[in-house]
């Protein structure tokens, strides 16, 4: 057996905790060949759910569970850690945007920065899925210091991954047929599919999807709203499908399972300035990985004028949220 992966999850008794740390002890994010010590962080007053998240990870008897950290202290749950998931976060109720918790959610990453940079390993990558996931990963790399900026990342797999299930079923086919599925900029209702990259059972994605009506109306806000769409049906916040999002996230990005040959993912990451994007801001981009830890922009794809334009959209509300942000950065 390898070394185990220090892996941190921040919040790790709250939803998506729940529904992402068994997965992970599972072998499901970093592989059926190695083990993993969990290394869980939890407010104070959730100490207690966390001790009994800790007893049913035991009750499983995950062979690739090779120990876990149970505490309410940052630097201890990033001692040494490989991969970061930062999910502990407020998450909105009804009624309100993402960016409605900038203020809240942003101190939470201006320590939990300081801490990755003092106390995880030198190879640490970092995947913020706590909202709004772009700038809280903004936050944690602009206060992590030393620690290369690449390093850090947000969740926009979520998105992609319910654009593909919306064109599946629209086309009627198997959800694994359509590929090179980009999101790009924020997780926000500002978010956008790039269906005209895309591509089903490997041909232009608009030459079986002629409705364009459809794509560029009810297909785009259906994606946009979903997670509003969940929060008014269940009463709380995507849980499952966010865990599942990250377990794709992190596994294409280091845990040995790179992007399959022409096809590509979406990772929010800092800006290049690839596309125009301007560097200073953490956007979804379409992203090759190797599944060991790096990954590319994918370059050269032609934008139409309506994506285009949505991406200006996209990009100037990430550059308010850093706007609004800039004593914590
Ligand atoms: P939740 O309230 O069920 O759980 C959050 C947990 O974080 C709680 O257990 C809480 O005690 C803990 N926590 C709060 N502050 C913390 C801190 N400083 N350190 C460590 N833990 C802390 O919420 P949830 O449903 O699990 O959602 C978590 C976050 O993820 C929210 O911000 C939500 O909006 C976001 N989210 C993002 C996506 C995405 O696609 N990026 C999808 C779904 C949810
Ligand atoms: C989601 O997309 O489901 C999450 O970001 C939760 C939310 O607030 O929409």
């Amino acid at each position: 057996m390898s070394t185990p992966v220090r892996v941190a999850i921040t919040g790790a008794a709250g939803q998506i905790g729940y529904a992402l740390v068994f997965r992970i002890a599972s072998g499901q994010m970093f592989g059926p060949d190695t083990p993993v010590h969990l290394q869980m962080l939890e407010i104070t007053p959730a100490l207690g759910a966390l001790e009994g998240v800790a007893m049913e990870l035991d009750d499983c008897a995950f062979p690739l569970l090779a120990g876990m950290t149970l505490t309410d202290d940052a630097e201890e749950a990033f001692d040494g850690t490989n991969v970061a998931c930062l999910v502990g976060a407020k998450p909105r109720g009804p009624g309100m945007e993402r960016a409605d918790l900038l203020k809240d959610n942003g101190a939470i990453f201006t320590g939990q920065g300081r801490a990755l940079a003092s106390a995880g390993a030198a190879d640490l990558k970092v995947a913020v899925v706590g909202n709004p996931a772009n700038t809280n990963a903004l936050i944690a790399a602009a206060n992590a210091d030393g620690v290369p900026t690449d390093r850090f990342t947000a969740m926009v797999r979520l998105d992609e991954n319910r654009a593909k299930s919306q064109l599946a079923k629209k086309a009627g086919v198997p959800v694994a047929e359509v590929t090179n599925l980009a999101v790009w900029g924020n997780h926000s209702p500002t978010m956008v599919p790039d269906v005209d990259n895309a591509h089903l059972g490997g041909r232009p994605l608009p030459e079986v999807i002629t409705d364009r009506a459809w794509l560029e109306g009810e297909f785009l806000t259906t994606v946009q709203q979903r997670g509003k769409a969940i929060i008014d049906a269940r009463g709380s916040s995507s849980a499952a499908s966010a865990a599942n999002a990250l377990v794709d996230h992190v596994a294409n990005w280091c845990g040995g399972k790179p992007t399959a040959d022409g096809d590509w993912v979406s990772m929010a990451v800092p800006s290049d300035g690839s596309y125009g994007v301007p560097e200073g801001i953490i956007s979804g981009f379409p992203v090759t990985t190797d599944g060991a830890g790096s990954y590319q922009i994918v370059q050269g794809l032609e934008l139409s004028d309506f994506t285009q334009e949505k991406l200006n959209a996209t990009v100037a509300e990430l550059q308010e949220e850093r706007a609004a942000v800039a004593d914590m950065l």
